[in-house]
């Protein structure tokens, strides 16, 4: 199981691999938009650099060949992007022909596990079920993840399950639970997923303890 984070910002992404928990990245158009960063494509080159190992950056056409065409100047920036494609019937017609050409792909905007058959047949080396997003409108994000990854059990896809649009530590986990390889993870949440009171409440007390000891002895 591994933790990326789902964010186009620099020090975000810097900070979490400092602490050792995250191994990828994940963008998407508005992601990038808030960075307003001078250059797309020298923004995701940037990204890549620094996070050495897989990096989605998504296309913003609609047609499959403007898709491919995209596509193939996104991967040439980097040997670790992964090309981020709408699930849509063009969507899948440009990732054939992506996996056919040895770029992998990661499918996004994915809400039922009937799509992410449709990926994982078309060849897609990732799947992004957005569980926030289901929540939002009162259907089960969760229980999503979980069918999907019993569907790639079963049938022994390779693809792999990332649990996007993650709202707070609870889908984490539950996410984990329930199958998904990946959990991509705003900053905010990786953040929250430190804290405990209790962890606090002891680490003071260790270092009270520790005061009152090391005042009347030495090392
Ligand atoms: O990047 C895809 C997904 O994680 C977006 O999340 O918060 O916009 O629903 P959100």
């Amino acid at each position: 199981m591994k933790f990326f984070l789902d964010t186009a910002n620099i020090s975000e992404i810097k900070k979490g691999l400092e602490w050792g928990v995250v191994s990828g990245v994940t963008t998407n158009p508005s992601l990038v938009a808030k960075e307003n960063a001078d250059s797309f494509h020298d923004h995701v080159k940037k990204i890549a650099e620094i996070v050495q190992g897989p990096v989605s950056a998504e296309v913003i056409s609609t047609n499959v060949d403007k898709m491919v065409e995209e596509a193939r100047l996104l991967s040439s920036l980097d040997k670790n992007i992964v090309i981020k494609i709408p699930m849509t019937k063009d969507g899948m017609s440009a990732t054939k022909k992506l996996v056919s050409e040895g770029i992998p792909v990661n499918v996004t905007l994915v809400f039922s596990p009937q799509q992410a058959l449709l990926a994982a047949l078309a060849g897609a080396s990732y799947v992004s079920p957005f569980v926030g997003r289901l929540d939002d409108i009162g259907e089960d994000g969760i229980g999503v993840v979980r069918d999907m990854a019993k569907l790639f059990s079963i049938h022994e896809f390779d693809t792999k399950i990332i649990a996007a649009s993650i709202r707070h530590p609870r889908h984490v986990f539950e996410a984990a639970l329930a199958g998904a390889h990946i959990i991509t993870l705003p900053f905010k949440v990786l953040e929250q997923m430190f804290n405990h009171p209790l962890t606090d409440i002891g680490m003071k007390k260790f270092l009270d303890d520790w005061e009152v000891y090391i005042k009347h002895h030495g090392y």
